[in-house]
């Protein structure tokens, strides 16, 4: 065989991504300064002067998840890594665990569990509504033997938010401990690992961080260090194995654990400095701003949200499709046109709905004046009877009633 039989059918050049506007479940748009970071020099993983930066990375990342857990660290991986971290460290074959599922990543974390031998009780609740703490608490009577509750904070695929205090006070009642999912509610809406006493917490770079996909900041309280340690069995994956990693994440003298993505997580260390700068409830109170705003925006188009207001995400907004739409021909000319992406309905909502993601630095003042622009010429191009101008029209007038910013 010749070398050249193996060169690609079709002639590759240098791939130049084309500059979108991201408002979708995300990821959402990388900040310039992020991306900036990114390309600085790489640096060997057990540099000393990386390893520094390693540790502010830790130290902001417990102010974002408002902890002083030492075990606070970013996974080399996505959001999934994170969740099958908390999993695959936290369950022992037999274990029970409560499931709470009220969208898709629920339905992953029952997989999780039962892939980790634990035995998973699903608490259900309707797509679009909130994690019921009543229905956990009433799973844990009939399950007094249950060691873990497991539930999604911020549902990426409805745009729900469930009561995390609430839900950690019935763990701790129960003397269960818990792993909460956060990967959409990180930097957007608040967390409070310490004061709602969060067991294990993961996250994603890639949504109210503005930073690449490819990074899972995770948070482990010292109950989860002692779990592991006193587990009979060994964690079944080497990767994942927190007391391994912690060899590299955790001591001062780092030794080789993997090589560690050196210039992602200069990106990460960016992002959470920017988070860090702007504080945290500025942050959260941007993303309710900007929300209030594109909400009326919608209101004007009849677009009807999925999620009762009480427990809508800002940063995730469900909204039906308006009747007789073309929901996926809208998505493709905003695209097309605008070079605007927004997400489709996931499951049950798939053709039903759309998801208009406001995370980080893609949740601006900008953004939401010309999604609501984009949106409007198009539906009314389709023939949706609409007000030319009134969706823009509405928001501009929810910031000028709002004088936060
Ligand atoms: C709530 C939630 N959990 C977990 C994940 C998985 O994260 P990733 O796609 O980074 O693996 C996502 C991704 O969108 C998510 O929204």
């Amino acid at each position: 065989m010749n070398t050249e039989d193996f060169r690609p059918e079709k002639e590759v050049k240098v791939f130049y991504p084309p500059q979108r506007v991201l408002m979708g479940p995300g990821p959402s748009d990388t900040h310039p300064r992020v991306l900036n970071a990114m390309a600085r020099p790489t640096l060997g993983h057990l540099d000393p002067v990386f390893t520094e930066m390693m540790e502010e990375i830790k130290s902001l990342m417990r102010y974002a998840f408002q902890t002083k857990n030492r075990m606070t660290f970013p996974v080399s991986g996505p959001g999934s890594v994170g969740m099958e971290m908390c999993f695959v460290n936290m369950i022992e074959p037999g274990d029970k665990v409560i499931v709470c599922s009220n969208g898709v990543f629920g339905g992953r974390m029952v997989e999780n569990v039962e892939r980790h031998g634990g035995v998973a009780v699903t608490v259900n609740d309707k797509w679009g509504e909130p994690v019921d703490p009543q229905k956990v608490e009433d799973a844990l009577k009939k399950n007094p033997d249950t060691r873990i509750i497991a539930f999604v904070h911020a549902e990426t695929s409805t745009g729900a938010s469930s009561d995390a205090k609430t839900l950690c006070e019935v763990a701790r009642k129960h003397d269960c401990m818990t792993i909460v999912d956060t990967v959409t509610s990180l930097g957007g809406t608040p967390i409070k690992v310490d004061e709602w006493g969060i067991d294990a917490i993961y996250s994603g770079s890639q949504k109210c961080l503005s930073c690449p996909p490819g990074l899972s900041p995770v948070s482990f309280s010292e109950r989860v260090t002692d779990l592991v340690k006193n587990r009979k069995t060994k964690v079944h994956s080497w990767f994942m194995d927190i007391s391994l990693l912690l060899n590299y994440w955790g001591s001062a003298a780092r030794t080789y654990h993997h090589t560690a993505p050196t210039n992602a997580l200069y990106a990460l260390h960016e992002s959470l400095l920017m988070l860090a700068e702007e504080g945290l409830e500025h942050s959260w109170a941007r993303h309710r701003y900007n929300y209030e705003a594109l909400k009326d925006g919608f209101a004007t188009l009849g677009m009807n949200y999925v999620v009762a207001e009480p427990y809508r995400l800002p940063q995730l907004n469900s909204v039906f499709v308006p009747a007789g739409v073309d929901e996926k021909e809208v998505r493709r000319r905003l695209l097309a046109e605008y070079s605007l992406e927004i997400g489709a309905g996931l499951g049950d909502f798939a053709g039903k709905v759309w998801r208009f993601g406001l995370m980080g630095t893609s949740c601006r003042v900008d953004n939401v004046i010309f999604c609501l622009n984009a949106l409007e010429t198009i539906l009314s191009d389709m023939g949706l009877k609409v007000e030319r101008g009134a969706a823009a029209a509405a928001a501009h007038k929810r910031y000028a009633t709002n004088p936060m910013f």
